[in-house]
């Protein structure tokens, strides 16, 4: 009789080991499913190598889900203090490709220097101001800061809040 209470004693207690292992197990994979993954983590931020671009290329990124237009000036290309964004020598213009109108996505054309909107003809210049058609705005900076000859977009740096502080 004895023999069988404990033989029973053992069996409880083995379940129950096994029940517990197999709840840390579980409520480990719940927890790796619910984190974020890596690319989710970092998704707010993204650089962007500008050291490659070509004078009067325009280079498009991914940043949240939205097109990222880098127009690297070329020297007869118009400046202007309030947009452009400077590293070294060189100057860019770095803009939300989303037209302020309706928000279909431009295409740069280099021939006319201009982000052409083909929805309903909206033309920003190369610095991404409005000058014809029905986008009431300029195209928007997106927030960013220089870090060598790259661009961290999603990070507000000093030459962001200059820029946005010239627009005021
Ligand atoms: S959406 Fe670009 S002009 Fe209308």
């Amino acid at each position: 009789m004895a023999t069988c209470q404990k033989r029973r004693d053992f069996i409880g207690m083995a379940l129950t080991g096994v029940t517990a292992v197999g709840g840390v197990c579980a409520l480990g994979a719940m927890k790796k499913s619910w984190d974020p993954l890596p690319s989710v983590q970092s998704a707010g931020f993204v650089t962007v190598d500008v050291s490659t671009i070509e004078e009067g290329e325009a280079r498009s990124f991914a940043w949240r889900g939205k097109p990222i237009f880098v127009l690297r000036k070329s020297a007869d290309t118009p400046k202007n203090a309030k947009r452009d964004v400077v590293i070294g020598e060189k100057v860019f213009t770095l803009v939300i490709g989303l037209c302020t109108h309706l928000g279909c996505i431009p295409s740069y054309d280099a021939k006319q220097k201009s982000f052409i909107c083909a929805c309903h003809g909206g033309v920003f210049d190369a610095s991404g101001i409005n000058t014809f058609g029905p986008p009431p705005r300029p195209l928007d900076i997106p927030p960013f800061k220089i870090a060598g000859e790259t661009l961290v977009l999603g990070e507000e740096g000093e030459e962001y809040k200059k820029l946005t502080a010239k627009k005021a």
